[in-house]
């Protein structure tokens, strides 16, 4: 069975966009395939924020959205990225096979390398860490976001380069697993959900901070008597990414008849989301402070994942005379 692995970084809240494009995919997958990694990459998140305590908290909170979610933890294997340290010993070797120019050609590099002086070696050699995540636990499949893509190429040419170089087939070659169906979901204010961009919509959030995210969604002027065009409506957008055909059809004639306004689209979203989650935000609001029993299940899943680790450090270590 081939082996699907999957992180998920822990910078802030998750939202829709993060839920829908990984965390989903990834557990309908993980049902049909009892060979699934799922780890928090909070090595990662160190790039961009430096507050152990807030990653921390982040943490928890994005363990709760994927226990909410659904994730079975008799089937998946879930821990802590910085719960394996050979993890690092791992990228040490990997940064020395790696060419200074492949990291500076990525593109989520490039993007935030205007001010050089403000950006970290860590943001730098991020593509490396992630590649030390994929080959550790000998992974076939990487389930990842769009966005993704290159570094998944990353990985493939640094484990291609370390099997050549010390003429090994120590490490398997991965492949990127990702769900084209997923859409790009669109944030409050029309630009792509992030968190960086301040437009999410929390589906955890509680009711009237909930309400308050969508009532912040942008729209144009319009009176309700006007027709309008869906398509240019970021409350329809957001709607179609989560309503079921038949409504998005009904919704779809009502801003073009003329009579919808901004305030009963907003409302209807509001009531989509609280009933399409209602399971998994009581699931949330129920273990969302049980910080025992979440350390529990990661401690459980940091056995597992250290046992498969020690296989690959064990040959490793071999190799390099260590
Ligand atoms: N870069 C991923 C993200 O932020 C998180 C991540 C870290 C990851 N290591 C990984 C994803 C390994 C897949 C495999 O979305």
């Amino acid at each position: 069975m081939k082996r699907i692995l999957t992180g998920v970084q822990c910078t802030g809240d998750l939202h829709i966009g993060n839920i829908l494009s990984v965390i989903k995919p990834a557990i309908e997958l993980s049902k049909e395939n009892g060979n699934t990694l799922v780890f928090i990459a909070n090595l990662h998140t160190f790039t961009s924020k430096k507050n152990p305590e807030l990653i921390n908290q982040y943490l928890y909170k994005a363990a709760t959205v994927w226990l909410a979610m659904g994730l079975d933890i008799n089937k998946t294997i879930f821990f802590k990225q910085s719960d394996i340290s050979g993890i690092c010993e791992l990228t040490w070797i990997l940064n020395c096979l790696t060419p200074y120019p492949m990291l500076a050609n990525a593109h989520a590099f490039k993007e935030k390398s205007n001010n050089l002086a403000d950006i970290n070696v860590g943001l730098f050699d991020y593509p490396v860490l992630m590649t030390a995540d994929i080959l550790l636990y000998q992974t076939d499949l990487v389930t990842v976001g769009n966005d993704q893509k290159q570094h998944i190429e990353i990985a493939r040419d640094i484990a291609i380069k370390f099997n050549n170089t010390f003429n090994t087939d120590l490490f398997k070659i991965p492949s990127e697993l990702i769900n084209e169906n997923v859409k790009l979901i669109p944030g409050t204010d029309g630009r792509k959900m992030s968190k960086s961009y301040n437009n999410i919509i929390d589906i955890f959030a509680e009711e009237n901070e909930l309400k308050k995210e969508i009532m912040s969604i942008v729209t144009d002027s319009k009176k309700p008597e006007e027709p309008k065009n869906p398509d240019e409506c970021n409350i329809f957008n957001i709607y179609k990414t989560l309503a079921s055909e038949d409504c998005i059809e009904d919704m779809r004639s009502k801003y073009i008849n003329g009579g919808l306004g901004y305030k009963y689209a907003k409302d209807t979203l509001f009531e989509l989301i609280i009933n399409k989650f209602k399971k998994e935000r009581e699931e949330y609001n129920k273990i969302k402070n049980e910080i025992k029993y979440i350390d529990e299940i990661l401690k459980v899943g940091k056995e597992k994942a250290q046992t498969i680790a020690n296989e690959t450090l064990y040959k490793f270590r071999k190799l390099l005379h260590f």
